[in-house]
């Protein structure tokens, strides 16, 4: 057994927590990070590792604090499309192994090899789509929500969701409409 960690001590250590991008962080980490646990309460029949869940959750977008997005507090120098796979090596420096592949596998719907090719991205050629069953409810779960204005905290309507999907081919959205079958929707917007 490794011992606890705690997601806001490894958050400090990489964003000053009087920084903007450490609230953003912390508030949309947040939301994610309830909303996974209530798709993996309101799916008993799926076997979760919650614990892991809820690291990755609030550890996700870790790797934006070395991307450039001003909007967002951030002042690296990589792009943004690189956070996740800069997270999982910060979290991998920090040996956090298991949570580590959750942070390049969840941006969109996940991005395959090919399309990181094809599209010539600024990613490693590998695949950086979600696998296990934690991280696709992640990927899913990060979908309501935004960095910045009402959805830090609202979840997104789907047409919105849709919409930004749309963006980058119907593929993803069909892949979308596959989270919504295996894990559900309509407990998402409950209070
Ligand atoms: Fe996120």
């Amino acid at each position: 057994m490794s011992s606890p960690i705690d997601p806001f001590d490894i958050l400090k250590k990489y964003a000053d927590p009087e920084s903007k991008v450490y609230k953003i962080l912390v508030e949309h980490s947040t939301s994610v990070k309830n909303l996974a646990l209530k798709i993996a309460q309101k799916n008993p029949h799926l076997i979760i590792d919650v614990e892991l869940l809820e690291q990755a959750a609030l550890l996700h977008d870790i790797g934006i604090v070395k991307t450039y997005a001003p909007d967002i507090g951030c002042f690296g120098v990589k792009p943004y499309i690189c956070h996740g796979y800069l997270g999982r090596e910060i979290l991998e420096s920090e040996g956090l192994q298991k949570v580590a592949p959750f942070c390049e596998r969840h941006t969109g719907t996940g991005i395959s090899r090919l399309e990181i090719i094809q599209q010539n991205l600024p990613l490693p050629h590998r695949e950086m789509s979600p696998d296990t069953i934690e991280e696709k409810i992640l990927c899913y779960a990060d979908k309501f929500f935004s960095k910045t204005g009402k959805n830090l905290y609202k979840p997104k309507k789907l047409k919105k969701i849709y919409k930004n999907l749309l963006k980058y081919g119907e593929g993803k959205v069909r892949k979308f409409d596959e989270f919504i079958g295996m894990f559900g929707l309509y407990y998402v917007y409950e209070e």
